[in-house]
């Protein structure tokens, strides 16, 4: 996958997999990387798939309705990269906290709810409902920041706290941060989630 490394200064601090939203790039969330944690590795991804154009993580078929077959496909892709990139690049893989937004946000989730030990934990921001009617794998005490916006039209508020409650169901601990806004990423968010970092996952 298309990707960026960033050698962090602290080595035992968790890398930082970053996962851009739709239309987005590796470099889009350096900044926020950067605002969590400057000190950790990054690993910034790009999405394998495109819609006309624009990157993403896994295939829609309509605006908030998955593909679920290549989701499921894209995620084990994405799986079996951080084996491949913890090799290449040298670092933990057993200490990755992914940080998503939006599209990014959804895979992220998706490694949650496909695999016991693809994370250690995440930053969720806005993130939805990646798969319904499956168990989810033993998640105990896996740390979850999810930030969402009260009146985000994409991700309603019934979905992030379905989302919660799936999570919890398999055992992460999940931090819920409300916004009063829509669908964009705050600066107030990003900062409750480095605080957030510095506490769960240190
Ligand atoms: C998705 O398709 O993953 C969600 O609708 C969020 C987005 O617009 O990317």
């Amino acid at each position: 996958m298309i990707h960026l490394f960033q050698k962090g200064t602290d080595q035992k601090a968790p890398t930082l997999l970053l996962l851009h939203g739709t239309g987005g790039n590796e470099r889009d969330l350096l900044p926020l990387g950067a605002m969590i944690h400057p000190a950790s590795s990054v690993l910034s991804v790009r999405g394998n798939v495109s819609e006309n154009g624009m990157p993403r993580f896994f295939r829609r078929l309509a605006e908030g309705v998955f593909d679920e077959q290549d989701l499921i496909f894209r995620t084990k892709e994405l799986y079996e990269f951080l084996d491949q990139a913890a090799v290449e690049h040298g670092f933990d893989r057993n200490n990755i906290v992914a940080v998503g937004y939006s599209n990014g946000a959804n895979i992220a989730a998706s490694l949650m709810f496909h695999y016991t030990d693809a994370l250690k934990g995440a930053i969720l921001y806005h993130p939805m409902v990646p798969r319904r009617g499956v168990d989810l794998p033993a998640l105990q005490g896996t740390p979850v920041f999810i930030g969402a916006g009260k009146n985000d039209p994409i991700c309603s508020p019934q979905e992030t706290e379905e989302l919660t409650r799936l999570l919890e169901g398999a055992g992460a601990a999940v931090t819920l941060h409300w916004e009063a806004y829509g669908h964009q990423l705050t600066e107030r968010e990003v900062q409750a989630s480095a605080a957030w970092f510095r506490e769960n996952c240190l």
